[in-house]
């Protein structure tokens, strides 16, 4: 009998989700506003405001100061928090924003949305994210090329690893340039012990069904205070003034929260601490593991400053690994929706014929991120780069974790690892 298939990452119901759903439906508050909505927002801003992880396996940065309780407006999706966390810094036809190259598309197209155009920064070596410094030199490049300064910045804390936030908010303040957050893979990372989503004028959470909670589907953005969120609901409620009758004076998005959704979320939070104390426990495992075996290397916090949620565990192959079956991987590509594996830049064929040997063993990998600056879509888009994400991107995989990723899985993970590397 063939092995279960292990999923990359998949969220897993565990809190009283469907009491709060099935209140929901008894007293027919089945619409984008209502108590599952106001709830959630609630018990994100409480979990945005608290102090060091308790479940931290590593030895914890001292000296953590608290943060001001923000406000979390709950949405239809990480996106749409990015959409209007734009929108809050003025971002409008013409201009352009700093945007992190190595992530997900998500980051960057909202600027495409509003007119803009996304400048690519590239990343730093030690968490992945952005490069404070090439932010810096980039910004001042653009202003000395346009006039103008770029309208915001938005630095991803990828795979749940937190950016090099103290060095970015100097550039940031240095500059005067807003910072949106993307933190959707960063629900419960911390950097000197606060909250990812937290630094920056706004910050992005994503509840997709792959991220640390779900909704089904969502998002929320945190806001500094009272007044910004208002705004921000205004815009996500079609930007409704208070009249007695319809009267808009504004563009506005329908991108609030469902009730239904937010009672899913309500669940989750109860069981947040849960998948984050999991997914930290999958990564310490595969420190264990792949720590013995020559050839691939984890990525892991570079120092007690940064506390990942690792979301994703990722690790990148050593130059000069080899793979069993690397001179075929790329031949009879195997890909459900490509029409050819073949692009101007794609992962190493040692890295495609790990996945593939892991697939053959019913498991789910996948390549990191492909840059944004490297996607035909973006090509119009000016970036500066250093080479770091490329590199990454030729070199690395992601692996499973997650709440459905047993020490067992792991086991058979490294051990398909370990069989496949040829040094
Ligand atoms: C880095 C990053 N940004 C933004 C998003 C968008 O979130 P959503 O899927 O909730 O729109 C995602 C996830 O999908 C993501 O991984």
């Amino acid at each position: 009998m063939k092995d279960k298939r292990i999923l990359l990452c998949l969220c897993r119901m565990g809190g009283h989700e469907m009491k709060y759903v099935e209140e929901a439906f008894s007293d027919n508050w089945v619409v984008p506003l209502g108590p599952n909505v106001d709830g959630f927002e609630h018990d994100l801003e409480r979990f945005l405001a608290s102090g060091p992880s308790p479940t931290r396996l590593d030895s914890p940065e001292p000296g953590f100061t608290p943060t001001k309780e923000k406000r979390a407006v709950a949405l239809s999706a990480g996106t749409a928090a990015i959409h209007l966390g734009l929108i809050g810094c003025g971002v409008e036809p013409g201009d352009e924003v700093m945007v992190q190259s190595f992530t997900f598309s998500a980051s960057a197209n909202p600027v495409r949305y509003l007119g803009a155009t996304p400048v690519f920064v590239d990343s730093e070596p030690e968490t992945w994210n952005m490069d404070p410094v090439l932010l810096d030199r980039a910004i001042a490049d653009r202003a000395a090329k346009t006039g103008r300064k770029p309208k915001a910045i938005v630095p991803v804390c990828l795979y749940g690893m937190p950016a090099k936030t103290d060095e970015i908010l100097a550039v940031a303040k240095k500059w005067e340039i807003p910072v949106v957050e993307d933190a959707a893979e960063a629900l419960g990372s911390r950097y000197r012990g606060r909250c990812c989503g937290s630094f920056g004028r706004y910050g992005a959470l994503s509840f997709n069904g792959n991220k640390m909670i779900t909704t089904s589907g969502g998002g929320a953005l945190v806001c500094e205070d009272d007044e910004a969120a208002r705004r921000i609901k205004f815009l996500a409620t079609q930007a409704r003034e208070s009249y007695p009758y319809y009267q808009h004076e504004e563009i506005g998005y329908n991108y609030r929260m469902s009730n239904i959704c937010a009672g899913i979320g309500r669940g989750q939070m109860e069981v947040l601490d849960i998948h984050i104390a999991h997914h930290r426990h999958v990564q310490q495992l595969y420190r264990e593991m792949l720590g013995g075996i020559k050839g691939i290397t984890l990525h892991d916090n570079p120092s007690p400053v940064f506390d990942s949620n690792f979301w994703l565990c990722a690790a990148t192959l050593d130059e000069g690994t080899h793979i069993a079956g690397e001179n075929d991987a790329y031949k009879n590509c195997n890909a459900s929706t490509a029409v050819s594996a073949h692009t101007d830049s794609k992962p190493d064929a040692a890295v495609e014929a790990l996945r593939i040997a892991l697939d053959s063993a019913n498991i789910e990998a996948r390549p990191l991120w492909k840059p944004m600056h490297l996607q035909p879509v973006f090509a119009s888009s000016p970036a500066y780069v250093n080479g770091v994400s490329e590199s990454l991107f030729r070199r690395g995989i992601c692996l499973p974790a997650g709440p459905w990723v047993s020490d067992e899985d792991v086991e058979r993970i490294v051990a398909t690892i370990a069989s496949s590397i040829r040094i």
